[in-house]
This record gives structure tokens, sequence and C-alpha cells, in this order.
């Protein structure tokens, strides 16, 4: 199993102070910047685009930075997140027309490319196009919003999508997203994931006025 990642979210970061948000939880063991793009269409709410992106680059943010298509249309914003700096780009497979053509798009922009399953999403999406992925990501929330609890459902679902990784024998990331947190990510790493986003589960723990206060709960998490 490939090294497990811990991507802090940032929607659940001050953003009024996102750069030293970053700077911090990235000093405190951080490997990957997870960044929720939301649209107030595909899912209710609205969040952040490609200028914020670049501005963590011109920031100094190095560190992969994995942008989580939560819009619709997608294909549209794709050139512009990779042009501010996107790794990953992931991406809603009902948000898209083609499929396909979306994932060849991010790559030919020159960034990996993944695909999400909502809590309720089947699996069925992934039969033709696993040679085209570098990452799943599998929801364990409605997408939309942080801070709500996991749905125990994803275990199992992690552990089929672990099952048809390594059967592939591509080298492909597999990604939880929402609800994860030091209590129970034991759990979630054993049914299969190896990429742990967690947004109020390491911003939503810290104490401001402490300058190291990322490094306990993400020491946790390993
Ligand atoms: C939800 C987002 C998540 C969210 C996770 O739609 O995709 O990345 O920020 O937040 P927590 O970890 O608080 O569930
Ligand atoms: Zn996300």
């Amino acid at each position: 199993m490939a090294i497990d990642l811990i991507a802090p979210s940032i929607l659940s970061a001050d953003f009024a102070r996102l750069g030293e948000e970053v700077d911090n939880v990235l000093a405190a063991g951080a490997d990957i910047v997870h960044f929720d793009v939301m649209d107030n269409h595909y899912v209710p709410n609205l969040t952040i685009g490609p200028l914020v992106c670049e501005a963590l680059r011109k920031h100094g943010v190095t560190a992969p930075i994995d942008v989580h298509l939560m819009v619709k249309p997608v294909d549209r914003i794709i050139p512009d997140f990779a042009a501010a700096g996107a790794s990953y780009i992931t991406f809603h497979p009902e948000a898209s027309e083609h499929v396909d053509r979306t994932l060849q798009l991010i790559r030919n922009e020159g960034c990996k490319a993944g695909l999400v399953f909502n809590p309720a999403t089947p699996l069925t999406y992934l039969d033709y196009v696993l040679d085209k992925v570098d990452m799943i990501l599998l929801m364990s929330v409605n997408p939309g919003f942080g801070g709500q609890s996991f749905i125990p459902s994803a275990l199992d679902k992690l552990s089929e999508v672990r099952e048809i990784i390594d059967d592939s024998g591509f080298d492909i990331r597999l990604e939880i997203d929402g609800g994860v947190k030091a209590d129970n990510i034991a759990e979630i790493k054993a049914a299969g994931a190896d990429t742990f986003v967690s947004g109020s589960g390491i911003f939503g723990k810290a104490k401001d006025s402490d300058p190291h206060r990322y490094d306990s709960i993400i020491g946790q998490m390993r």
C-alpha cells in the first residue's frame, strides 16, 4: 500500500488567514492541501476558485494541491485550475457529460485526474476508465459542507475499491473525504484508504493562540 497522505480540507480553515493556516498544517506534517470548490449549483454552497489556488502558490505553497471540484459543468474550469497550480483535479462523474473526455482533459493539462463518488453513487463509472484515473475519492458525507458525520457504509465501499485498485495493478490513490477524525482514521485506513481528507477534524480542534496548534492533531492521525 502507498504511504498515507494527510490532506487537510481548507474549507474549515480561517479564510482571512489562509496562507498562514496552510503553512501551519504543512509544517505540522500534513502532506497535501485539499481544496474544495463548490458552485451553489451542483452542491448547495459556494466557496473558492482558481484565483485562491493561484494565491496559495504565490504565497509559496509547494505541497501538492488537491482540487475537489463540486461544480457543474466541469470542463471549462479545468484549464484555469491547471494554470493556477493544481496538482490533482477530481470531479463527480454525474457533473460531467463525458467522463472519459474530462479525465483526459485533466491529464492533458498536466494534472493528476480523479473521480469522486458520493455515498449513493455506484462504482460502475470506473468500469472503463481505470487506466485514466490517478485518484479515486470516496465521499463519506454528502458533499457541500464540512463538519458532517462519517457515513459508515463508506467503509465497505472503500474495501471494494481497494480490491479493484489492487487487482488492476494501476498506481491509483484511494482518498476518503467527510467526517474523518483522529478517532476513526484507523478503521478507515484498515478498510483500504491511503489518502485522508479532514477539515473540521484538523482545523476545528485548534486554539488560535498556539503557534503549533496543528502538531498534535496531525500527529494523532499518523
Ligand atoms: C465536503 C467536502 C469536504 C469537507 C470535509 O463536501 O468535500 O472536503 O471539507 O470536512 P470534514 O472533514 O469536516 O467532514
Ligand atoms: Zn472535499
